[in-house]
């Protein structure tokens, strides 16, 4: 068993439009234990270490976005991955400070991939069908480009099991994550469950 925590957020456009109860219930009917959850309205100091603007980071950003361009023969208008990815930083702190979000805890089976796959790709408009972002968002590179704003993607979720724990600890402390017994630990984990009947 790989047991993981990860941290979700709905980002102010998923609690503005009305769809945190869609959210919550597709991590709960998948079989994800939540043992954490609050509504608040982020500081900048939060919101900022949220998003660490590392080297990796920004090149993850300016990558994804270039590559979307070029698949479809557009030219991308960026060329320092710097520059790009510091002002997606900008703007994503802003709007996460925008308005109340509601962030979580989700515990489970390999947890950080089954609530990204749940969520889905990074731009609603190529996240595939079934998908939080997919479902929920017409919104794309080149709308939020020309707009000078971040993606309104929905979501938040931890990439890896080191990224969410950090974001856990950044979010939450200890005492607000909780530990409890669900009735699926039973059904989903326990190898003596679903045992023929003597
Ligand atoms: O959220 P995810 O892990 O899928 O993507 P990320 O590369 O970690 O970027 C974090 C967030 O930055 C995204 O969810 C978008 O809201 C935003 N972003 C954006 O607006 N434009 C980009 N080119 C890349 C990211
Ligand atoms: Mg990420």
């Amino acid at each position: 068993m790989n047991i993981q925590k990860t941290l979700v957020l709905i980002k102010p456009d998923g609690v503005a439009r009305g769809h945190v109860g869609d959210i919550i219930k597709r991590f709960e009917r998948v079989g994800l234990k939540i043992t954490a959850m609050k509504m608040l309205q982020p500081e900048a100091s939060a919101a900022d270490k949220h998003y660490a603007l590392t080297e990796e980071w920004m090149q993850g950003v300016f990558t994804k976005a270039k590559a979307k361009y070029e698949s479809e023969g557009k030219e991308f208008p960026y060329s320092d991955y710097k520059e790009y990815g510091g002002e997606i930083k900008r703007g994503l702190v802003e709007f996460l400070r925008s308005a109340p979000i509601v962030a979580m805890v989700l515990e489970g089976e390999q947890a950080v991939p089954l609530v990204r796959k749940i969520v889905g790709a990074t731009e609603p408009l190529s996240a595939a069908p079934g998908t939080i972002r997919g479902d929920f968002s017409p919104d794309s590179y080149p709308l939020s480009n020309s707009q000078n704003r971040p993606l309104r993607n929905l979501v938040h979720a931890s990439g890896t099991p080191e990224e969410a724990k950090y974001e856990i600890d950044l979010w939450f402390t200890q005492k607000e994550v909780h530990t409890y017994e669900h009735v699926l630990d039973k059904a989903l984990y326990d190898p003596a469950a679903f045992l023929p009947v003597e």
